[in-house]
């Protein structure tokens, strides 16, 4: 098939309103782009990689989460005259690692690059991506931290220095050698994405390190430099809360990926809760004079109240419950940690059979507690909808 054609394909409709179907060729790479509330940045990012990709056949595909700013009909605009942009519109869904999981699966190209749409990784890098690739290597990452690299004016101080030592951390724990594995920017042969993406984590953002610590050495990686450069319009979506979905990756990966990242975090909050609930408890006692089973009662509240908004904030930033439905929510919680309870002080009965076991039927009944309040908490509070 003649692939000048394929390259050269307008970006608007043609003037003639000639019915023949363009000739397309495969598209040798495809590029996706996830997307939340990027509208104004959509247009120019395919416009550029309209000028930059002339040698290489490839599609863009643009993975929204049905952002408020109406980045999708923006995007399905431009598809409807360019078959080279494709849409995948999510909904009831966010999270950046899931958005590029999906738009990589969606490809039948064998390269596929991941790329943030707002403008600050440099399209230029693409074609010398490419030719990496072609030359043999598995997987290409996009780094401010090799030689030649910055991160510009991109990154706040305070990031930056989050950031060097979130890689000092994958580098110890997970052995991943990479000098930017924060890096939103990489292309990889698809063949190796789609081998290793049952075992990615669709939650957070980290999913660079999550192909290169899951293919646990297996690929060969070649890195380049490249200067991220500043937002061209909106705000970033990443916060601060998205550096804890970090550690919960680092922390599931590092324990092998036994529990999710998702039971990491409400196992954190459920300790947290333990703290709370002692705090609570001594206030109730000896400022509030109350007598223990009240005090009891009410720091058993107060420690649920607090996990509940926790794990609101945190663990379920994806599906957070706002208004109405957080007091709903509020109150399965508290209805499935009661049920919790019971779970752990009946298991804990069970094995306890000597004193000297104390701890570990003790043990044993809190975690069947946290397994049992995790559960049905998913299933009842946050259910998706
Ligand atoms: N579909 C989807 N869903 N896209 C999202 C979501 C989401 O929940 N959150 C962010 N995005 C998109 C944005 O629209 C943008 O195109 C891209 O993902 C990056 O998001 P930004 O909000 O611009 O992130 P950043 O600039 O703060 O962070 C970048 O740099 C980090 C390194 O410091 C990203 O490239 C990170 O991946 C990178 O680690
Ligand atoms: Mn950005």
């Amino acid at each position: 098939m003649d692939q000048a054609a394929h390259t050269k394909a307008p970006l608007k409709a043609p003037a003639d309103d000639s019915i023949a179907a363009p000739v397309l060729a495969p598209a040798d790479l495809s590029v996706i782009l996830p997307t939340f509330n990027e509208a104004e940045n959509v247009p120019v990012v395919l416009d550029r990689l309209s000028d930059t990709l002339r040698g290489v056949a490839w599609e863009a595909i643009i993975v929204d989460d049905n952002s408020p700013d109406g980045t999708t009909a923006v995007a399905r605009k431009i598809a409807e005259t360019d078959p080279r942009v494709r849409v995948i519109r999510r909904v009831g869904r966010r999270g950046l690692s899931g958005a590029c999981i999906e738009g990589i699966l969606a490809s039948s190209a064998p390269f596929v690059a991941v790329m943030d749409a707002d403008l600050q990784h440099d399209e230029t890098l693409l074609p010398r991506m490419v030719m990496e690739l072609r030359a043999g290597a598995d997987l290409v990452v996009a780094s401010r931290k090799v030689d030649g690299g910055s991160s510009g004016t991109g990154l706040s101080g305070i990031r930056e220095w989050g950031s060097n030592i979130a890689n000092g951390l994958a580098k110890k724990l997970l052995n991943v050698n990479l000098s930017d594995p924060m890096s939103g920017f990489f292309m990889i042969r698809r063949e190796k994405a789609e081998a290793l993406a049952p075992k990615l984590s669709a939650q957070g953002f980290k999913i660079l390190l999550d192909i290169v610590s899951s293919a646990a050495g297996s690929l060969k990686i070649k890195e380049l430099p490249f200067t991220f450069r500043e937002r061209l319009h909106g705000e970033s979506k990443l916060d601060t809360l998205v550096t804890l979905d970090y550690f919960g990756l680092l922390m599931a990966k590092y324990f092998g990926n036994i529990v999710s990242v998702r039971f990491l975090m409400f196992g954190l909050v459920g300790a947290s809760g333990l703290l709370v609930h002692l705090l609570a408890l001594r206030a109730f006692l000896f400022v509030g004079n109350f007598e223990f089973n009240l005090a009891q009662t009410a720091a058993s509240f107060v420690a649920m109240t607090s996990n509940f908004l926790l794990n609101n904030q945190l663990t379920y930033r994806d599906r957070r419950l706002r208004g109405l439905d957080a007091l709903i929510g509020l109150l399965t919680f508290y209805a499935v940690c009661s049920v919790g309870v019971l779970a752990n002080v009946g298991v804990a009965n069970l094995i306890y059979l000597e004193p000297s076991y104390w701890w570990f039927a003790g043990a044993a009944g809190a975690i069947m507690g946290a397994v049992w309040n995790y559960a049905a908490s998913a299933a009842l509070t946050w259910r998706k909808i």
